[in-house]
């Protein structure tokens, strides 16, 4: 009766195993590349698997050795690391997604919840993205996750397996670094005294932002929902409910810290490696909130901020921080 997290020692992976640790569930986590530090305060409640998503034996024998019943499939190359690699990231998010989706199949695991992304958005975006909003991305990250939201539904219709999943907005958190996204940087930056070179964004770049508690909260939310309610299937998932500028995310941070300095060094050519486009549009996640009760608990920047210093100072072990 074991949970699986794929990409479990990851940012949003590791917040969900905590979620599910302290319930008391019975937890795997599979990566590619453990990061202990995010997991060492529940190391001896998980068990820890490492393995390839892109390998079918070893995404097949963590789910059958382990009599997986659910599974939460967060383990992704993440689009920056995508444009270095297309060909790699295929072979994880795309091969390893449908061997995740296999094993589901021949395992007879219960359901699945898979991350999307906002990335599978991106020609001719709409002022507002919503679910049904066509998806037309630019990134090989966001091509290969849209394939499989719609193989996912695929296996939905043809096999029954009872399949998930939700598109992110940015996601922050201390410490997320992640190649592309230059909030968390200037936040984090700010609350360190620091400056911060700002290499992913102009003043105008515009961002739809998540906590990463709240990200993985969405994770477990969808995937204990009644199957009765989920008829989207695949669902935007928001925090703040507006987009933000790189400017307004400053300002904010002036207000508190008066002593910052953001300097704007954004590369043309980052930004084409990264997908293409920094203008993000509002990310309506209205049909979550209505199919399965999503409410985020961090709504403003200034809330985002709060609980980002909180997190610094109250666990920075967590957050590689020490
Ligand atoms: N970070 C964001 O802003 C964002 C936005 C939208 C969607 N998402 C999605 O959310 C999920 C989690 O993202 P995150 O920010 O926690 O990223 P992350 O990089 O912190 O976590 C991803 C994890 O997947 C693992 N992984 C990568 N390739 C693997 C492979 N071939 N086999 C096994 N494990 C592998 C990595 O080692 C890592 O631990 C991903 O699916 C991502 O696409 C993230």
């Amino acid at each position: 009766m074991a949970k699986l997290i794929t990409g479990g020692t990851g940012y949003i992976g590791a917040e969900l195993a905590h979620i599910l640790a302290d319930r008391g569930e019975e937890v795997v986590l599979f990566d590619i590349n453990i990061n202990h530090y995010r997991i060492e305060d529940i190391e001896s409640k998980v068990k820890i698997v490492r393995g390839d998503l892109g390998n079918f034996s070893e995404v097949f024998n963590v789910v059958k050795d382990n009599k997986i019943t659910e599974i939460y499939h967060i383990g992704s190359m993440l689009t920056y690391m995508s444009e270095l690699n297309p060909q790699a990231s295929f072979h994880s998010n795309v091969i390893g997604s449908y061997n995740v989706l296999e094993a589901a199949r021949l395992f007879n695991v219960e359901k699945m919840m898979f991350t999307s992304t906002l990335g599978t958005f991106g020609l001719q975006m709409d002022d507002m993205l919503t679910d049904i909003t066509m998806q037309r991305p630019l990134s090989i990250y966001g091509c290969g996750k849209l394939y499989i939201e719609g193989l996912g539904r695929y296996y939905n219709t043809k096999y029954g397996l009872d399949f998930r999943s939700i598109r992110y907005a940015h996601m922050i958190g201390p410490n997320v670094h992640t190649p592309g996204h230059w909030a968390p940087p200037m936040i984090e930056d700010a609350i360190l005294g620091k400056p911060n070179d700002c290499i992913y964004g102009t003043p105008e770049s515009t961002i739809s932002m998540i906590y990463v508690s709240d990200a993985a909260r969405a994770a477990d939310m969808l995937l204990q929902a009644p199957r009765d309610n989920i008829k989207m299937l695949n669902y935007n998932v928001s925090g703040i409910p507006a987009v933000v500028s790189a400017k307004e995310v400053e300002t904010i941070l002036v207000k508190r810290f008066p002593e910052i300095r953001v300097i704007y060094k954004s590369d043309p050519n980052r930004q084409r490696r990264r997908g293409g486009y920094s203008n993000w549009k509002v990310f309506d996640d209205s049909y979550a909130r209505k199919e399965w009760g999503w409410k985020p608990q961090y709504t403003t920047v200034e809330s985002i901020i709060d609980i980002f210093e909180k997190d610094m100072k109250e666990r920075p072990g967590y957050y590689g921080l020490t």
